[in-house]
Formats: C-alpha cells, structure tokens, sequence
C-alpha cells in the first residue's frame, strides 16, 4: 500500500492526491482521503478501484489543509469502500491509514473490543478503534494511546498515519519494518511511502527508524523513540527530478522503461568504470567477498531471476561457489549455510519484506550482506552492510524490466572485479565494459524493431491460454522470467521450463496451437534446445526461436546480437518483454498495472 499525508498546506487536497497517483505502483485496490480544514469542516472520501476513481469522486467543497490518503493493496478483506482506508473510530474522531498487517488484531479485538460493531474486515480498523477506546476508557491523549497500541501490536509490519478532529492540524506517524519518509516544507510538512510522491513538494526528507513516533504540525516535526525521548535529526536532501518518474510521451511507463535499457546499461559502465575500462567496487566490500566461500543470493520475483544468472557469473567469472534463494523460501527453510557465507541481497524496490525478513536474520547472526537497489536509502540498502545502486532510474510499471537488465549488469560488474582480484583467467579476459557496450546497441537493435514484437504478439499470443518458454543453463534462467514477463501482465498461463525437463511432464500440456518458445543462446546446449523444440512440434505446437546470431539459421523467428554467452539474458530478454507488452495492448488490459499484483511489496 502506499500513504501520503501533508499538514499545514492549503493544496492539501491537490498533493495528497498527486502523491496518490505517484504511489499507485504500490497496489490500487482501493483508494481513500481525509482531510480537515481546520475550521471544523472535515471530509472522507473512500472509493473501490484505482486513484482516478478517487479522483471522480471528489467534488469541489473538499478541501483542507491537513490530511491523509491511501492506496490499498488487499491483505485483510476484499476491495470495498468499507474496507478502504482512511478507517474511522466508531465516535469519528480518529482516522488512520496504514501500510502492514497487524498479526495479532483478532486477538486484540476478542480482548478490548468486544463490544465494539466493526464496520469493515482490516487489521487497520481494530487499531483505530482501539485508539478511541483508550483515550475515552483510559483518560489518556492521543499520543499515549497510539504509544500504547503500538506497543500490544508488538513487531508487527506498519507505517500508519493518525489523525484526531480535535487536533486538526497534527499528524502522528509510525512505522515498523515499513517504509516512511517525511518531507519538510516551508511551513508544512508532508509523510509518504517514497520519496517520489512528494518530490514536487520538497526535496528535504528526514529519514524515520522503526519504532519511533513522529508528531507533525505545520511548522514542527517532533522525533520521538520508543520510551518518549526527543530526537534530534536533520534532513537529508534528495538530488532527484520529479519528471524522471514521469512517462513523458509514451503511452505506458513499461514501454519507456524498456526503451530505457540501452541507456542504463551505459549509465552502470559510467558509474562503475574507470577511465581505463576497468570496473570499480568499494574496496571493504571487496575484502568482504573475497573472504566469502560461497555467495548466498536472496531476491524475489523478477530480481530473484537477475540473480540465478548472477549465481552462474559468480561461478564462471570468480570461481566462487553461488547460488540464488528465493526469500520467502530461505527465510522459513533455511539452507545449511558454508563457513564463510556472504549475502547479496537483490531488490529494486528495496523494501520488500520477504528479502528484509532475511536480511534480519542473518545480520542477527553477525553476516555481512550487499544489496543492490534501484532505491538509494531505501530499507535493504540502510539495513545491508554495503549497498550498490543500479542507475536504472525510477521504474514504476509493475512488471519490472530494467531493473532486471541493470540487476545482471552490476552483477556482472562485482563477478568481474572479485573474478580478477582472485586472480581468475575467466574474468580477467572477460572485456565488460566492452560487452556492455555491445549490449546496449544490441537492445537498441531490438527496440528499434517494435513492429515485429507487435506482429508476433497479435499472431501468436493475443488468443492463447498457455505458453511455454524453453531453454537450457542461461537461457533456462531466462525463460523463467520471459514466462514470469508475459503472466503478469496478459494473464495467459505461462512456464518456464528447463528445456530437457519437458519430456517429462510439462510435454503433457502441449496442444494444437500452443507457443513454445526456445531460447537459444549458449552454443553448447543449442542443439539438445532445437530437438526438444522439435519434440512438442510433433505434438502441435507452434515454435518460436531466440536466438543468438552465430547460432541462428534461416528458419529462425528473432535474432539477437552476438554478445559474450554469459551476458546474452540482457538482449534475449527484450523480445519477451516486448511481446508481453503488446499481448496485454491488444488485449485491452492495463500494462502499467496488472490486477492483483503491486510493485512494492511490504508484508510477507
Ligand atoms: C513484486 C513485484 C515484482 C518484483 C518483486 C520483487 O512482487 O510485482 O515485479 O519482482 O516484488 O521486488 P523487488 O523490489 O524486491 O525487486
């Protein structure tokens, strides 16, 4: 979910629901807002749906100079206007919005609130409710209820914004295991999720640590910790431009940021290179890897994908033994660790749950850990011993493209430099910044050809209920995210399968008509890759091919640059990005946000 609050402004109503619309990435099940202008006219608008609907909703009487306002990804009950936040106490004097989930509120519930009618499903009612209670049973303020209830909720993930009518012009904020910054302007003051929703407001943000309390009033910000201490903290100020999370003229933020690619991967070379074409990492964290008998990579979803092509650059380049986890898996099940394990976390969000629960864990254990993030100062970036950046800039369609490229590439980066310092041939032959560059012409090649993609995607994809894309090593890793790229956003059922596997079993699904697609780009696979192509087109499939130039033959559908093997996830993913996007276009569907899913994901 995202949140937003602002005190102290009259366009509150205009930026809470700007910052809305910028943290819409982060769910759009529901969307909701409260505001009061301090003169005793207050105003709740809650609507199913996306921000826009929202924004239909609202009429021109709502105004305000301090709110809150939310954008709901489902946890606890399904999407509805009562289940949408702002929540309300019952006597409507609080009003809450809330990023989390409070594991223990049936408890809670059964023990204060007994009495209480509950208007909707949430965790988040239970603690509005119980806020009320105690400030009327108790006798106590506000702040002491909300301490109070922060405190039964226990380590439970929120960030949560309050408001009291009685005290129209504050805002208290908390935050646990869940991103908030707040942002200082003159003379107001605005909270959010990401930096990105405030960004035409202010560039001064103070960072919040989990377990404080942060009491906002137009011209003060008041940190406090755990036991009512005051804090003292400067702001920190953000070099970035709003427009870079803008989509200028493209028609969806997926296809900028897939264009975007060739751009970023010359961005990584100007970031980690030197003027010798020698790539560059801190030289701590270099100590720390070199030390390292074995590299644990824990991400989720499409970084997850980044990383088993990491795992084999390890290997192959540094000789290091790696391998890809996925978080929510090692978390609850995790693998007998080697004597001397380093961690790399992948996340381009920086603030998912599943690789923080993680992270906790084995920072409690005393290991030291990277993450690579396209967020600077985003959680797993603060929380991880060493941090990269991606250089990728914003990406805010769901379904994450660049990211991905940018993942493998700063991998590549790390696996060539510890590959070297380890006195590794494979790596110190390996010309990166050289291959990166031949990468980025070879996605401008591909990008510049969107027609074909369109084309294939109208014939091949638009009316069909499964899909398949296959390949061995590399381009096996690969097809787990083509097949990943291409479910999210058309919801046709899609797998990846290690091409050898599908003999037995995943052959069984093949009917007249489905796509298979090969992936063929490592020369010592590509021919046991073609005969299994050929084994579902006995059996009616319809074949397609990716392949690499040196590879190819006539018959073949796309061909990709010739690129160092290692590397050639970075062209070969392209074409299922682009097809994917035009499937879900011709499908009528929403590219930039696919139902059920959210870009950022802060519960387990
Ligand atoms: C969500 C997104 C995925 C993303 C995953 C991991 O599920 O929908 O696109 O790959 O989270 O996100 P992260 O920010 O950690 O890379």
């Amino acid at each position: 979910c995202g949140i937003v609050g602002v005190t102290g402004n009259e366009n509150a109503v205009a930026m809470l629901m700007e910052g809305l619309r910028r943290l819409e990435y982060r769910g759009y099940d529901s969307a909701g807002i409260y505001v009061n202008d301090q003169s005793g006219q207050d105003y709740l608008v809650k609507e199913k749906g996306r921000v826009a609907d929202l924004a239909k909703a609202i009429d021109s009487k709502v105004h305000g100079s301090t709110g809150i306002a939310h954008t709901r990804w489902a946890t606890h009950g399904q999407p509805s206007i009562a289940n949408a936040h702002p929540q309300v106490s019952a006597d409507g004097r609080f009003y809450l919005v809330h990023n989390g989930v409070i594991e223990n509120y049936r408890e809670l519930t059964e023990t204060y609130l007994q009495d209480v009618t509950l208007a909707s499903e949430t965790d988040t009612e239970v603690v509005v409710q119980l806020i009320a209670r105690f400030v009327e049973h108790d006798h106590i303020t506000t702040l002491e209820a909300f301490r109070k209830v922060l405190y039964l909720i226990g380590d439970s993930a929120y960030g949560f914004l309050l408001m009291d009518r009685e005290q129209p012009d504050t805002l208290y904020v908390a935050k646990n295991k869940s991103p908030l910054l707040v942002g200082v302007g003159d003379d107001f003051n605005v909270v959010c999720s990401d930096a990105i929703a405030m960004l035409k407001y202010t560039h001064d943000f103070i960072e919040m640590q989990d377990g404080e309390i942060m009491i906002l009033t137009p011209g003060n910000v008041d940190i406090e910790d755990e036991e009512g201490n005051h804090i003292a903290r400067e702001p920190f100020h953000l070099d970035m431009d709003a427009s870079e999370a803008d989509k200028g003229t493209y028609p969806h933020y997926m296809l900028k940021e897939i264009d975007d690619q060739p751009a970023v991967m010359r961005k990584i070379v100007q970031t980690y290179f030197n003027e010798d074409g020698e790539p560059q990492i801190d030289g701590a964290l270099l100590t720390d890897l070199k030390a390292a008998d074995r590299l644990y990579i824990v991400a989720a979803g499409t970084s997850w994908h980044a990383g088993l092509v990491g795992a084999k650059l390890f290997e192959r380049l540094a000789h290091v033994s790696a391998e890809a986890f996925v978080a929510s898996e090692f978390a609850y099940d995790t693998p007998m660790l080697s004597e001397h394990p380093f961690f790399i976390f992948l996340s381009q969000s920086g603030e998912t749950a599943d690789s923080r629960e993680v992270l906790t864990q084995i920072k409690a254990a005393g290991y030291h850990s990277l993450t690579l993030t396209n967020v600077q100062n985003s959680t797993l970036s603060r929380e991880a011993t060493y941090t990269m950046a991606l250089e990728a800039g914003p990406e805010i369609a769901v379904a994450s493209t660049k990211a991905y490229t940018a993942q493998i590439a700063v991998e590549a980066v790390i696996a060539k430099v510890l590959g070297e310092t380890l006195g590794q041939d494979a790596a110190r032959d390996f010309d990166l910044a050289n291959q990166l560059g031949l990468v980025a012409n070879g996605i401008q090649a591909l990008v510049d050809q969107k027609e074909v993609f369109e084309e294939i995607a109208k014939n091949n994809f638009v009316d069909q209920r499964d899909a398949f894309y296959i390949g061995r090593g590399i381009d096996y890793a690969l097809s787990l995210e083509a097949s990943l790229k291409l479910k999210e956003i058309t919801y046709i059922h899609s797998e990846g399968v290690a091409a050898g596997e599908l003999k037995h079993g995943p052959i069984a699904l093949i009917e007249a008509g489905t796509p298979v697609i090969g992936v063929i780009t490592q020369a010592k696979t590509a021919g046991l890759t073609r005969s299994n192509l050929a084994e579902t087109a006995a059996r009616g499939s319809h074949i397609m091919t990716i392949v690499s130039k040196s590879l190819a033959n006539a018959h073949d559908d796309i061909v990709l640059e010739d690129i160092d093997e290692l590397l050639s996830p970075l062209l070969a993913i392209i074409p299922a990005q682009l097809i994917s996007y035009y499937t879900s276009l011709l499908k009528g569907l929403d590219v930039d946000k696919p139902r059920n899913l959210a870009k950022s994901v802060t519960v387990q």
